[in-house]
């Protein structure tokens, strides 16, 4: 772990006698892609993964214990979240209290700054801060690799967004029981001495996805005939990453990043039936990433369960990079991110 990095997340139980926390959390993206659960109700994975935390568009969510209150309540973005999306944070929340050894109900109120249909996931910030905040309004002690193991149980991609910069996901022991799955499936910090780099987001499309990661996942894995190549392949691309960053290689970096996305998106493609996110704006803008490249400037392209894009490059080139892919664009939005903070429970005083 970073020498910067606290050990201890979630304070004991008597710095929240209030029963109430504010985290905040940014989103991830991933250079090594999880795709595919091997144990759905414990969101255990088939492959590591890695990722970047961004700087940008962070989750705010406040967790208050309603002695008073019949249910939980929940409100996302100022609106009183019905639904699934409800049912997924009271799940989360029945978790925390099942390890707690607590019943109240809560009031949780989160804030999401990504622009509403961005088509940028907001689970993963959403559910590292949401267990962040839940942990320590309900009086749990969680060090980091507790809390990413726990914020894993609301999405997995959250696990990552515990830690800032970069995250290697472990998917953990396939063998042995539950427990020692569980225990074995967390995040943790990856150094990446020498690189400084950018992530350029080429939103193509804020349009909401037509099939939802985790049916997609469902659906490559149960039928995919290139899933288990690609899940084989992701081992040596997460080996060959890992010496990438400690060398602060940002060409290979990105060249891994970009086979390993386009691998996760071929699995897709023969899923049946077929799972395409890909859209024709997507190659456009991937044809402008390989135009910097020609040029002489390295960017490489990443790509999620969307069609936007996200452009790994030097710091230096971000301006270029993003001029670039937003002149090849013909709708949508660029932006920039770099790499962000880990979650964070925001001091009593400014919440
Ligand atoms: C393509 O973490 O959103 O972004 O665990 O079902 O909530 P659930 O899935 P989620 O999936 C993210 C998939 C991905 C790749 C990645 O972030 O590694």
């Amino acid at each position: 772990m970073h020498a910067d990095h606290p050990t201890t997340l979630v304070p004991p139980l008597e710095d929240n006698l209030a029963g109430r926390a504010t985290a905040v959390a940014h989103p991830n993206i991933a250079l090594i892609k999880y795709w595919g659960k091997r144990d759905e109700q414990l969101v255990l994975p088939r492959v590591d993964s890695l990722s970047m935390t961004l700087d940008i568009f962070p989750t705010t969510t406040c967790v208050r214990l309603a002695p008073q209150a019949e249910h939980d309540q929940v409100t996302l973005n100022g609106e009183v979240a019905r639904g699934q999306a409800r049912e997924r944070v009271v799940a989360f929340l029945d978790l925390v209290r099942a390890q707690a050894r607590k019943k109240l109900p809560a009031v949780v109120d989160s804030e999401n700054t990504v622009p509403t249909g961005a088509g940028l996931a907001s689970s993963a910030s959403g559910f590292a801060a949401l267990a962040l905040a839940a942990a320590a309004a309900y009086g749990l002690t969680l060090d980091a690799t507790a809390l990413s193991r726990l914020a894993r149980r609301g999405s997995g991609s959250a696990s990552r967004s515990v830690f800032g910069s970069f995250a290697l996901w472990h998917a953990g022991l396939a063998t042995g029981t539950a427990t020692e799955a569980d225990l074995s499936s967390y995040a943790e910090p990856v150094p990446a001495p020498g690189l400084d780099p950018a992530l350029v987001i080429a939103v193509v499309d804020a349009g909401p996805k037509a099939v939802s990661s985790r049916e997609a996942m469902r659906r490559t894995v149960d039928t995919s005939p290139l899933y288990e190549p690609w899940a084989r392949s992701s081992k040596d691309d997460l080996k060959d990453m890992r010496t990438a960053l400690d060398r602060g290689d940002l060409a290979a970096v990105g060249e891994i990043a970009e086979r390993n996305a386009l691998g996760m998106h071929a699995t897709m493609l023969a899923a049946r039936p077929a799972v395409r996110y890909l859209a024709p704006a997507t190659l456009t803008v991937l044809d402008s990433v390989l135009q910097l490249r020609r040029d002489g400037i390295p960017a490489y392209a990443t790509m999620d369960a969307g069609p936007n894009v996200k452009v790994l490059c030097r710091r230096t080139d971000a301006r270029q990079v993003a001029d670039t892919v937003r002149s090849a664009m013909t709708a949508g939005s660029v932006l920039t991110a770099r790499p962000g903070p880990g979650a964070r429970l925001l001091p009593q005083d400014t919440r």
